[in-house]
């Protein structure tokens, strides 16, 4: 097996400066062909071009709603008809949203869970099925520092049950698809500079966060990337069930 036989699906990977983007980037360097799902349908197909271009692997980029089953169905039927079978799933797409528990809508907490744990099902459902006839599959879930600590970084409550929410999908399914050889595991960034937070931690909001991190900076999305593509290698199959900080120390547990 090979992973220049294979597609890497990362859902989220087309905002510029995000986690997604530069994991995409990190598995077509590590020789995956890669099929990105975005919301933002210009951002999916402008880095798959841009991952084709420099890394010389297939790459296909389809605009996508990951909480409507429908819509992901159709992007992966795009994916299938344009690059090899799929060997990996990075559960990437994510929203967060700092609200209190007690300000926090029904509306909210919803779209919260929607995106981020119903998001992961409609992808993993539907993919899974080929991973498992195909004997190999690797499936990476992006927590958060938020789901272990309960919060303190930026996402509110509704943040942090959705993040814990996904924790306990990929070790259940770890569990399950383990003796078809298919790896699930979770990875749980602390502070990562991306545009997530849309501008709003910063000052002394964020001096406050920083303080709390042993290693005294924010986190690279390329940090994150790293240990993505580490987890998706063919030779990490003993690893599964597990949940990887990229934290900077910032949770030490
Ligand atoms: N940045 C951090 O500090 C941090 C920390 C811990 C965990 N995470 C998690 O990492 C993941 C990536 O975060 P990021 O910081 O790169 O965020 P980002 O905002 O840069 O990227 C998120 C991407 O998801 C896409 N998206 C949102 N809703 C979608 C939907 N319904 N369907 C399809 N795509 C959708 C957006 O268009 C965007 O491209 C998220 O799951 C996030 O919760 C981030």
């Amino acid at each position: 097996m090979s992973v220049s036989d294979k597609t890497a699906v990362v859902t989220g990977a087309g905002s510029k400066r995000g986690i997604g983007r530069a994991t995409a980037h990190a598995l077509a360097a590590a020789g995956w062909n890669i099929a990105v799902l975005d919301l933002d349908e210009a951002g999916a197909k402008d880095v798959a071009t841009e991952i084709a271009e420099q890394h010389g692997v297939q790459a296909v980029g389809v605009g996508c709603d990951v909480t409507d089953a429908a819509s992901v169905e159709a992007a992966l039927a795009v994916v299938e008809g344009a690059v090899p079978p799929v060997g990996a799933v990075v559960n990437n797409a994510g929203i967060t949203s700092p609200t209190p528990f007690l300000e926090v809508t029904s509306e909210e907490w919803e779209r919260i869970f929607a995106v981020n744990v119903r998001g992961s099902y409609n992808v993993t459902r539907r993919l899974a099925p080929g991973l498992v006839e195909r004997g190999f599959g690797r499936i990476v879930f992006l927590s958060s520092v938020s789901a272990e600590r309960g919060g303190g970084v930026f996402g509110g409550v509704a943040y942090s049950a959705a993040k814990a929410g996904q924790l306990g999908f990929a070790r259940a399914l770890a569990r399950e698809l383990g003796p078809n050889g298919v790896t699930v595991n979770s990875v749980a960034p602390g502070l990562i500079d991306t545009d997530i937070t849309a501008g709003k931690l910063v000052g002394e909001k964020e001096k406050q966060v920083l303080a709390g991190v042993p290693v005294g900076r924010k986190g690279r999305a390329a940090d994150v990337a790293d240990l993505i593509t580490y987890l998706c290698r063919e030779e990490s199959g003993y690893i599964t069930g597990a949940t990887y900080d990229v934290n900077g120390g910032a949770h030490i547990h």
